[in-house]
């Protein structure tokens, strides 16, 4: 059994992360506006009084073309608040668990990145996430950032619950094709953490110390966001609601943003893999898993 404090409770991967930390022990769970991020003083308060063996950090400042217009905001929650979890967890002895992003990099590739690829990300959002790596792992101590890429869940707005209700109104969807990743669903992620927990009771500091890093993890396989919808409608258990009749293939530059968004961003997760002896199922197994849990 082991304390473990999880920040950002109800987004989409902190949700699932709160049924799925919860047998390890004694949960301490906590969101917005419970806690502010932005507000140094308030991260130091709830982790000198919680005194936990774990955080896990699930927070994040996620809106990816808002970011653009709010870079302080964004630096705030995604940069200078991981540096001062990591130092709160090394100064008491605790493990960090963190949570980072494929815009890192800039996706002018066509293989999935490994951890040793150099980093260039391409907005405000990815530059934000890579710093609060960056002062993670300045930091030391026993920390875990687990990088991964395209996040659903049923719960929250995502990608998958958009496709499925415009499939609901319109004949037509238009999807990018040319913006390639890893879906990767919020329960299986929050499952492995736990799972990854769970081996380390007794000793977390301990046990994260000597598998310390930087690691991807994103479901297996990868797909451009047009083969992704395609699934969704193949795998919608509720099929015969949906209108659509055909999925039409677009370009990242048919729809400007504010933010750049990398075009080959999928993730190579054999280091996990070799180091934890685990592995997220497929995307398409994953999803089918999804949508079907979701009826
Ligand atoms: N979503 C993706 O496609 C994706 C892809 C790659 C990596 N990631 C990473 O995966 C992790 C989880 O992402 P997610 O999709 O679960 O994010 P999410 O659904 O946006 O959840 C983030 C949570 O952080 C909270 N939060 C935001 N600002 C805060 C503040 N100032 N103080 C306290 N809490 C605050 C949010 O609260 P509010 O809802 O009230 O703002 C929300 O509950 C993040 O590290 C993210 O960078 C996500």
């Amino acid at each position: 059994m082991m304390r473990v404090l999880l920040l950002g409770k109800l987004g989409q991967l902190g949700w699932e992360l709160h049924r799925s930390l919860s047998p390890l022990g004694e949960l301490i769970a906590v969101d917005y506006p419970e806690i502010d991020l932005s507000q140094p003083e308030q991260i130091l308060q709830l982790v000198r009084r919680v005194q936990p063996a774990v955080i896990v950090n699930a927070t994040a400042y996620t809106a990816v073309d808002r970011a653009e217009s709010e870079p302080q905001a964004a630096m705030d929650i995604n940069a200078r608040a991981p540096g001062i979890l990591a130092e709160e967890a090394r100064t008491l002895g605790a493990g960090l668990v963190h949570f980072s992003t494929d815009y890192v990099f800039d996706g002018a590739t066509d293989h999935p990145y490994i951890e040793a690829d150099h980093p260039i990300p391409l907005g405000v959002y990815g530059q934000s996430k890579l710093e609060g790596e960056r002062a993670i792992q300045a930091c030391g101590g026993a920390y875990l950032i687990l990088r991964t890429s395209w996040v659903y869940s049923l719960r929250r707005d995502s990608f998958v619950t958009k496709i499925l209700s415009w499939a609901r109104r319109q004949e037509t969807l238009k999807v990018v094709s040319d913006q390639v990743g890893n879906p990767t669903w919020s329960r299986q992620l929050a499952e492995i953490t736990a799972q990854l927990l769970a081996e380390s009771i007794g000793n977390s500091a301990g046990w994260l110390a000597e598998r310390a890093g930087l690691y991807h993890l994103a479901g297996s396989g990868y797909a451009s966001r047009l083969e992704w919808a395609e699934a969704i409608l193949r795998l919608d258990p509720r099929r015969e609601e949906q209108v659509a009749r055909q999925v039409l293939p677009a370009l990242t530059a048919d729809f400007p943003t504010p933010a750049r968004r990398p075009l080959f961003s999928a993730l190579n997760c054999d280091h996990f893999t070799s180091v934890f002896s685990l592995r997220l199922p497929t995307w398409q197994d994953a999803l089918a898993l999804a949508l079907d849990a979701d009826v």
